[in-house]
């Protein structure tokens, strides 16, 4: 069965098969999901009840580092394994300091692309761009980033959602590299990953139980790293301060800071190296 999404006909929705972007947009409050996409969401819910703040706290992160990047005069942006482009993301945070700032988003999932192309349809200077993050050639070759991005200028990369899809040996530091060493002086990689090394047992087995029901529910396999792991990826470029911290400490807003009380506050690394 499928159903329209969005504001044209032809973009139509499965509504038989969970969607990874569609349960966190749910996690995040957001409008673009289906019931089958909540049942799923729910079960993951139930083994770490605290999952939605993780999603919300991740968002929360990637939002600071964006106007981080705009305030200090990134003007293009390549959002990869964006998700839906929607509750606060990148060209909204980006255009509220410059409105003709230019945003590509990235994802691998047809329907995320479609529902997202339909979403944007409206936004000067913002596109949506399928493509596999897992490969940077690909991602350049785009024609919508080809048209929005000139890398010969710094870009401001959010890797915020992709690395905890990325196997080891898919070589996920190779990866980073990959995208560092595209990037003109000036740019700025921000990245952010799932993490369990500073939670308790019982903490640390929900998250176990957590990464379960996303497989069984949609397929995905999430992986969890530890800080040295992922502080790793960083290498050849200038850490910005304060360097590699859980997502809720990474330049936080007073007084915001939702999930201050819950687990899921200790389950995120982020951080925003600087190419030089
Ligand atoms: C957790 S959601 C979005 C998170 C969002 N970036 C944020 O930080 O708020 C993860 C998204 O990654 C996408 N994704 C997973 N693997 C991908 C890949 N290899 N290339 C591109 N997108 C991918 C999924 O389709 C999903 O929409």
């Amino acid at each position: 069965m499928t159903a329209t999404i969005g504001h044209s006909p032809e973009v139509r929705a499965d509504l038989d098969n969970a969607n990874i972007a569609r349960i966190y947009d749910y996690f995040l409050g957001g409008l673009y999901n289906f019931a089958i996409d909540r049942e799923r969401a729910e079960r993951i819910k139930l083994m770490l009840p605290s999952v939605d703040l993780l999603a919300r706290g991740n968002r929360d992160w990637l939002r600071r580092s964006v106007r981080y990047m705009a305030a200090h005069g990134v003007r293009q942006f390549i959002d990869i394994a964006s998700g839906l482009p929607t509750v606060g993301n990148t060209h909204e945070v980006a255009h509220a300091v410059d409105p003709s700032a230019r945003v590509v988003y990235v994802d691998n999932d047809p329907s995320a692309v479609a529902h997202g192309t339909d979403i944007l349809a409206a936004e000067p200077h913002v596109a949506m761009a399928g493509v596999d993050g897992r490969h940077p050639e690909q991602v350049w070759a785009h024609p919508a980033v080809r048209e929005l991005i000139d890398l010969s200028q710094p870009v401001g990369v959010v890797l915020g959602g992709l690395l905890v899809f990325v196997r080891d040996d898919e070589d996920p530091a190779g990866l980073v590299a990959a995208y560092r060493d595209a990037l003109a002086p000036g740019s700025y990689l921000a990245m952010s990953h799932l993490s369990a090394d500073t939670v308790d047992d019982e903490t640390r087995a929900q998250v176990g139980r957590m990464v379960a029901a996303y497989q069984a529910g949609v397929g995905a396999s999430l992986y969890v790293r530890d800080k040295a792991t992922f502080s790793s990826w960083f290498t050849c470029m200038e850490l910005v301060e304060p360097g590699v911290t859980l997502m809720a400490d990474w330049r936080p807003d007073p007084g915001l800071d939702v999930d201050a009380q819950t687990p899921s506050r200790h389950l995120g690394y982020g951080a925003m190296g600087r190419i030089g």
